[in-house]
């Protein structure tokens, strides 16, 4: 009869040991992950905003400009309001490279969605449903924000010359956040040509 040697027996129990060892591993990894809210990006489970980068206050002043303007021949405004956003301006995370974007672009696309539809009344890129759309993204985001500003006067009799500086505010330095996206695609670039979308 087959008697399997003492050497393979302590091989087998080896094994189931490692294997047993890696279990309870792995299940007190993952129970660490869910009490430390670690986001695994899957379903519902991620941050609400993009995290583990400090945005420092920068300072901008608020006045009226010649540039963005509203005219349909002037390409170099179009282009300003073209620029804006500029794809790609998607930020892939967590473990499976989930594709996310950052709600500045998103408003930013209404913006340049709004003036398009302005300035080229004949062009249906975007419908009135899109644009409907954007008042309603924007207005939501704006009731969110809920900003209390003082503002000098009443904004209604404002004089609107050019270069007249209305107000000195703190902001978010958006430089930093433009980087921040750009780095972003880079290192996924790096890690892979094959973009996973969930
Ligand atoms: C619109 O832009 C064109 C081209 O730059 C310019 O010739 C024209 O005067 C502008 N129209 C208005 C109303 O400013």
């Amino acid at each position: 009869m087959y008697a399997p040697q003492a050497s393979v027996v302590v091989s087998a129990l080896c094994i189931l040991a490692i294997l047993n060892i890696t279990t309870v591993i792995l299940g007190y990894y993952r129970h660490i992950e869910t009490s430390l809210n670690i986001p695994t990006y899957i379903d519902k489970n991620y941050p609400l905003e993009l995290v583990g980068w400090d945005i420092e206050p920068v300072e901008m002043a608020f006045h009226e400009t010649v540039r963005f303007d509203l005219n349909a021949s002037d390409s170099a405004a179009d282009r300003e309001w073209r620029l804006l956003y500029v794809p790609p301006y998607t930020v892939h995370l967590g473990p499976g490279q989930r594709l996310f974007a950052l709600a500045f672009y998103h408003q930013f696309h209404c913006l340049r969605a709004m003036q398009f539809a302005i300035t080229h009344p004949e062009d249906h890129t975007y419908t009135l449903e899109h644009i409907q759309h954007c008042l309603n993204y924007l207005r939501q985001h704006l009731l969110c924000a809920a900003d209390d500003e003082l503002e000098a006067g009443d904004f209604l009799r404002w004089d609107l010359t050019p270069g007249h500086l209305e107000s000195l505010r703190v902001c978010r330095d958006w430089e930093k956040v433009y980087h921040i996206v750009d780095t972003s695609l880079m290192d996924f670039k790096e890690s892979t040509h094959s973009p996973i979308r969930t």
